[in-house]
């Protein structure tokens, strides 16, 4: 499975990214607004920092305007995805922008049969947004679960993008499920590494590597 950060802070980013496990970025006008920075720049510096697919988010809600765009995204680094919304005139640019070598991340999905039409659009991606479902009480990871047994039987290229994230059992599941990316809030992809039975055990080892005198290099 791979693993996406979802921010805008580059900080975070570059931080993240020299872990060597960080397969791209996601972003969306929420999480641009409150980088505080300005759109463009953060992008192309995003872009820079991580070589695997960077999401940018149109914010046009008519076909036209959203590929026009769309494509000014697209020219900002070659590894820029477009983001548009699970509407009908964003699965209009999705086709229309996959149709020139353009990657494109469906976004704000929450049905089975929308992802469907997301992968039918040739979507790169689509996200469904497992969060904000269970906020409301319905079976985000049931989501991705039927989704992943629909795109089974057809020979879709588009990948299941587990988004809007609140906690490490979000991503367990999706890697049970078989997900391809989850893309994680960076303060739950650090969650994701700590145990204390590791500090412990480590502790351990350590402090007994000490009582030995004895030194590696
Ligand atoms: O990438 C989508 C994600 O940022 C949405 O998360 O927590 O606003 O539902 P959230």
């Amino acid at each position: 499975m791979k693993f996406f950060v979802d921010t805008a802070d580059t900080a975070e980013i570059r931080d993240l990214s020299e872990t060597g496990l960080l397969d791209g970025v996601t972003t969306n006008p929420s999480l641009v607004k409150k980088s505080g920075r300005d759109f463009f720049e953060v992008i192309r510096e995003i872009a820079a920092l991580v070589p695997g697919p960077v999401s940018a988010e149109t914010v046009a809600t008519d076909h036209e305007t959203m590929l026009a765009e769309g494509r000014k995204l697209a020219k900002l680094a070659d590894n820029i995805a477009v983001k548009v919304p699970l509407t009908v005139d964003g699965l209009k640019t999705c086709k229309a922008l996959t149709a020139e070598g353009v990657m494109v991340n469906v976004t704000l999905c929450f049905s089975a049969t929308q992802a469907l039409l997301a992968a039918k659009a040739g979507a790169t991606f689509v996200s469904p947004f497992v969060g904000r479902l269970d906020d409301i009480s319905s079976d985000g990871m049931e989501l991705i679960a039927d989704i992943k047994t629909i795109f089974g039987h057809y020979d879709f290229t588009t990948e299941i993008l587990v988004a809007s994230v609140r906690h490490p059992v979000h991503v367990l599941e999706a890697a049970r499920i078989g997900a391809d990316v989850a893309t994680v809030p960076p303060q739950i992809l650090r969650k994701l590494f700590q145990h204390p039975l590791t500090d412990r055990g480590l502790e351990a080892f350590l402090r007994d590597w000490r009582e030995t005198g004895q030194s590696i290099l």
